[in-house]
């Protein structure tokens, strides 16, 4: 297996404090190419490599599932990022989750989950997960002592989001770590809401984080993907084995495109929050919104957590139409520089209506979210057109 160029968070910049997260966003992982000087890590399109005599590996690697340079740079740069031990670039965020349930959970155990969580995380432990013997669930993560409830002698795990998608709930994980680790329980932390420069769960006492990279780590919309970050060397030899043995790994040019994209995850970010802050304040204001749930406004139940935990409030925005779920289905249909469409993240602005779109799989379950809902992925555009946009299309 590769070993790795070596740019690792620990390692110190020339006057000893240790690098930047920017820094490390655009070097961990891609050192300028031996062979060309290239700065930026090629695409190794390949499936295979040469080998100098059987077993003599040049560059350690053997074959593209088991591993590839242009994926390497980025697991590098992703554990970098996270504070990891090993990352790891899959396929989707969705084959990321399953490969995380196959390699740290026997069938017969037990994992609590939030209940309001992403659609394809419930479809994936609810229609899934239950056939391969895994049990779930579905408990309040803003809440220790319900989940403490619905823990039982069988929990193998406790799966959080925080932010939540789509009600942009906000758990503990510190508390909820403490929690789960004294009932011999994993902490999955699924970071795709606030990215690794909002939030970094490991060292809050996660076990494992993971992210659908085809949201704000990649950040253009432009390709799907999924990562895995672990605390320590033992969970690391278990994703890779199941990394490999079950096969949905990032291709070359999916991993260059989230790199390329990773670079500027700071400032983007820093981007999307400025923008979705003024948004969450203009829909606080407007008189055909019933709630808003931005984590950022001092009225949101996590507010403080959120603070504690998170170096900003991210760029997700939730709203409840006082006009009910059709015009909440209406305004989604207004709206000119949003675009309507699924997924978030990206540098441009979206609109969705999670309960007849990214949410459909959930209804009818205890994590059916309310029809008045609308979901915004505020992008990075000038925030006065964003504002304008959605002024006309609320009426
Ligand atoms: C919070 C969260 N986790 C996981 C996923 C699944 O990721 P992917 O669509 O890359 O499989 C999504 C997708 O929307 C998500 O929003």
């Amino acid at each position: 297996m590769h070993e790795g160029t070596g740019f690792t968070p620990v390692q110190a910049a020339g006057d000893g404090r240790a690098h930047g997260f920017s820094t490390r966003a655009i070097h961990a992982g891609q050192e300028p190419d031996p062979l060309t000087g290239a700065v930026v890590p090629p695409i190794y399109a390949t499936s295979t490599y040469k080998q100098d005599g059987v077993g003599g590996l040049r560059g350690g690697y053997e074959y593209s599932r088991s591993g590839n340079p242009t994926r390497t740079a980025l697991e590098e740069c992703l554990a970098s990022l996270e504070g990891g031990v090993q990352g790891f670039a899959f396929a989707s965020g969705l084959a990321a989750e399953d490969a995380i349930l196959r390699a740290l959970l026997e069938p017969g155990g037990h994992v609590v989950i939030p209940d309001d969580a992403y659609g394809g995380t419930f479809r994936l432990f609810d229609k899934v997960a239950t056939r391969w013997g895994l049990g779930y669930s579905a408990a309040p993560i803003t809440d220790l002592a319900a989940v403490e409830a619905a823990m039982r002698e069988d929990t193998r795990m406790v799966w959080i989001e925080t932010p939540t998608n789509p009600l942009l709930n906000i758990a503990d994980i510190e508390q909820l770590a403490d929690l789960a680790h004294r009932r011999g329980a994993l902490v999955v932390v699924d970071n795709t809401f606030a990215s690794p420069y909002l939030q970094q769960p490991l060292a809050l006492g996660a076990d494992v984080v993971v992210h659908s990279t085809t949201k704000y780590v990649g950040g253009h919309s432009d390709v799907v993907g999924g990562a895995v970050v672990v605390r320590d060397k033992e969970i690391a030899e278990k994703i890779a084995f199941h990394h490999n043995a079950m096969g949905a790994v990032a291709g070359p040019f999916d991993a260059f495109l989230t790199l390329r994209g990773i670079k500027t995850l700071g400032v983007r970010m820093d981007r999307h929050c400025d923008n979705a802050e003024a948004v969450a304040e203009f829909l606080a204001a407007h008189g055909k919104v019933a709630e808003v749930r931005y984590p950022g406004l001092s009225t949101h139940p996590g507010h403080d957590v959120a603070g504690k935990q998170m170096k900003r409030y991210g760029g997700m925005v939730a709203f409840r139409h006082k006009d009910g779920e059709q015009a909440a289905v209406d305004v989604c249909a207004r709206t000119e520089v949003f675009t309507l469409g699924e997924s978030l993240g990206g540098v441009e602005s979206l609109i969705e209506h999670p309960g007849r779109m990214t949410h459909a799989s959930a209804a009818g379950s205890a994590l059916e979210v309310p029809g008045d809902l609308v979901r915004l992925s505020v992008g990075i555009e000038d925030v006065d057109d964003l504002l304008a946009d959605l002024r006309r299309a609320l009426g």
